[in-house]
């Protein structure tokens, strides 16, 4: 069984100072169940900071980004095995906002997923259509696109979680409707099935719905069977507003 899981995506936010004081926070107004998991992705700068103070609770940490080679002269660029070092246990890949403002690419996420997952770190990759291309009927096609091409080196035996964040609904208030975002994970989950050689390995892999989620949305969906969670960005960013998204009764 599918545990849910609640992503805390902080984007450029939260220093290691204000980060602390989110922890502290956060971890007052949660208590372990053993049917959600959490994970915070704060900037790389302030998972050093947070660590000690997550370490042995309910929440883990992940890397916003990473880059495809374990080191190098790659100036201001991070490895996977550094954000290991640093206690991050996922990390993000393809997020549009890294797609669409730095340029990259369906294969550079797939070499990203190759070194994350050769690291022990469970990558979660984000895809999404824009909303010119579900104007176009185009939906089917881009998830096709990003997870084959995506997951071309992605080893079907290790872990992996999806985020469907519909491009058109990240940071603008306009959220999918619960109905247009299981067929989504529907869809997704029928392409997880034929990349990793069968319906049952797809079953396994948690699908997380992101792009404006807030307490007063989430509940509905979370009612619908191929929902596994949330990636949330701007409401993760008060400790009250994404407990409340994450103890959501299920
Ligand atoms: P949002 O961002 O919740 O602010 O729409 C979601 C995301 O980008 O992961």
């Amino acid at each position: 069984m599918r545990k849910k899981l609640f992503a805390a995506n902080w984007k450029m936010n939260l220093g290691p100072k204000e980060g602390v004081q989110f922890c502290r926070d956060f971890l007052n107004l949660i208590s372990p169940d053993a049917q959600r998991e959490w994970v915070i992705f704060p900037p790389s700068i302030t998972l050093s900071s947070i660590y000690p103070i997550l370490k042995g609770s309910p929440v883990k940490l992940g890397g916003q980004n990473c880059y495809f080679e374990e080191k190098g002269a790659f100036t201001g660029e991070i490895s996977p095995g550094m954000y290991r070092e640093c206690g991050a246990t996922y990390i993000l890949v393809g997020h549009s906002e890294r797609r669409q403002i730095f340029g990259e690419s369906d294969q550079i996420c797939s070499r990203k997923i190759k070194l994350i997952s050769e690291n022990g770190i469970i990558p979660m990759l984000c895809v999404g259509e824009t909303q010119m291309e579900r104007d176009e009927n185009q939906t089917q096609d881009v998830l096709k696109r990003q997870l084959n091409e995506g997951l071309r080196f992605w080893n079907p035996s290790t872990p992996l979680t999806i985020a469907y964040e519909p491009v058109w609904a990240i940071g603008t208030g306009k959220v999918a409707t619960p109905n247009m975002a299981e067929e989504a994970h529907l869809e997704i989950r029928k392409i997880l099935g034929q990349i990793a050689g069968g319906a049952n390995r797809a079953a396994e892999i948690q699908i997380l719905y992101g792009g404006s989620v807030k307490p007063e949305n989430s509940r509905e969906m979370m009612a619908f069977p191929n929902i596994d969670g949330f990636l949330v960005g701007g409401a993760s960013l008060v400790p009250k507003t994404f407990a409340q998204i994450g103890q959501i009764p299920l």
